[in-house]
């Protein structure tokens, strides 16, 4: 099965390198169909396969279906960590009632007063960008291939002619400590693999509050995520995305529409630069981000674990021709070969075990072969009834 993700199936070009080049049309492998484009109206733009999430969505706030993202004035909602844990049962409460919501509605959230330095997240994005600012060869030695996909790479999936995004990347894996190979990671810039430990490990730290408060939402004992996603043997891996200048960002996106495969993510965005748009029933929401705060969402794995009550959400980037952006998305990921399935507590009579058990070894061999899919993973699996 492994036997297609040997190698890519045509030459890797940067797109870094084609934005530099001064070029004023993106070459054609770049151009979506009319259809995926940014600003395709709303009602050709989804190519739903999607059921219960337009449906509870829409149904939930007052926009029409009819207008677009760029002229919807709501946004993902936004939990404070410190309020999950106050003293006072009221505001606890509160919070925790948000944060189910944001789970069950959105599949997003921001988290503001998470405890994670600011002076680091603000390090460890400009520490980023300056590796992308390193010449071409000096990059080119990472070079990555869909055999682990560890590295520096430009494409998600190896399906030979498809359209591809545009944006270069840099994926490595954090944990199990196994896994993580510093001689994989960037010598450059010389801060590069402390600040990347040093982030990993509060990211992980913080990772491991929410899922907690995931697990309690859902009526769930508290370690009850943690453990189904091994304890303390999880996976972790860092994916940093480059979305370099666009001269015709109405034509392509800068990651195709997916929703992520593993756990939860946590997303240090670029403050000043929009990109990351939600899928929100039939529109698409511009994210804003809030500074300092992280951008969660809810990953196909969760979604099966809850048995669907909580939902991963389609999401892509769109790019501009004004400022390029860079952004750290953290994957935090259930064990490799463990199998995951719905909640035994969360499948009754009235609601079967949407899903069947798999481990995420074998899911996410999906979207690397396929690269970005909108859903269609998770909603294939759903057992016939
Ligand atoms: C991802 C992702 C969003 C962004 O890397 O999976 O959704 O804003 N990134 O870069
Ligand atoms: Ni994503």
């Amino acid at each position: 099965m492994t036997g297609c993700l040997q190698s890519w199936p045509e030459p890797v070009v940067r797109v870094q390198s084609l934005a530099e080049s001064g070029i004023i049309s993106i070459p054609k492998c770049y151009v979506k169909p009319l259809s995926q484009r940014p600003s395709a109206s709303s009602s050709n733009n989804i190519n739903n396969n999607n059921s219960s999430i337009s449906k509870s969505s829409s149904s939930s706030h007052t926009s029409t279906p009819t207008t677009t993202s760029s002229e919807e004035e709501i946004d993902i909602p936004i939990i404070s960590l410190e309020d999950l844990f106050s003293d006072e049962e009221r505001v606890r409460e509160r919070a925790l009632s948000l944060l189910s919501e944001a789970c069950k509605e959105w599949g997003f959230f921001q988290i503001v007063n998470h405890g994670v330095s600011h002076e680091l997240m603000k390090n460890v994005k400009a520490m980023w960008r300056e590796f992308f600012g390193l010449p071409l060869e000096v990059k080119q030695e990472y070079s990555n291939s869909p055999v682990t996909y560890e590295g520096y790479g430009s494409r998600l999936g190896v399906e030979k002619g498809a359209v591809l995004d545009w944006s270069d990347y840099f994926f490595l894996h954090f944990m199990p400590p196994a896994l993580r190979n510093p001689d994989k990671w960037p010598s450059l810039p010389p801060s590069c693999r402390d600040l990347i430990m040093e982030y990993g490990n509060e990211v992980v730290r913080l990772c491991g509050k929410l899922m907690k408060f995931l697990s309690i939402n859902l009526g769930l004992g508290e370690d009850y995520l943690q453990n189904a996603y091994g304890g303390d043997d999880i996976g972790a891996c860092l994916r940093v995305n480059f979305y370099p200048k666009c001269p015709q960002p109405d034509l392509t996106l800068g990651l195709s529409s997916h929703s992520d495969p593993g756990g939860l993510t946590l997303l240090l965005p670029e403050e000043n630069v929009a990109g990351l748009q939600v899928r929100r029933g039939d529109n698409w929401i511009t994210v804003k981000p809030i500074p300092n705060a992280f951008i969660v969402n809810i990953g196909d794995q969760t979604q099966v674990l809850s048995n669907a009550i909580y939902k991963s959400v389609e999401h892509r980037v769109i790019v501009n021709s004004q400022k390029d952006r860079v952004s750290l998305a953290f994957f935090y990921n259930p064990k490799s070969d463990l199998l995951i399935q719905p909640a035994k507590e969360l499948v009754t009579k009235d609601r079967p075990a949407l899903y069947p058990a798999m481990t995420f070894d074998e899911y996410r061999l999906y979207i690397r072969t396929k690269g970005p899919c909108g859903k269609a993973q998770v909603e294939s699996l759903k057992s016939p009834r």
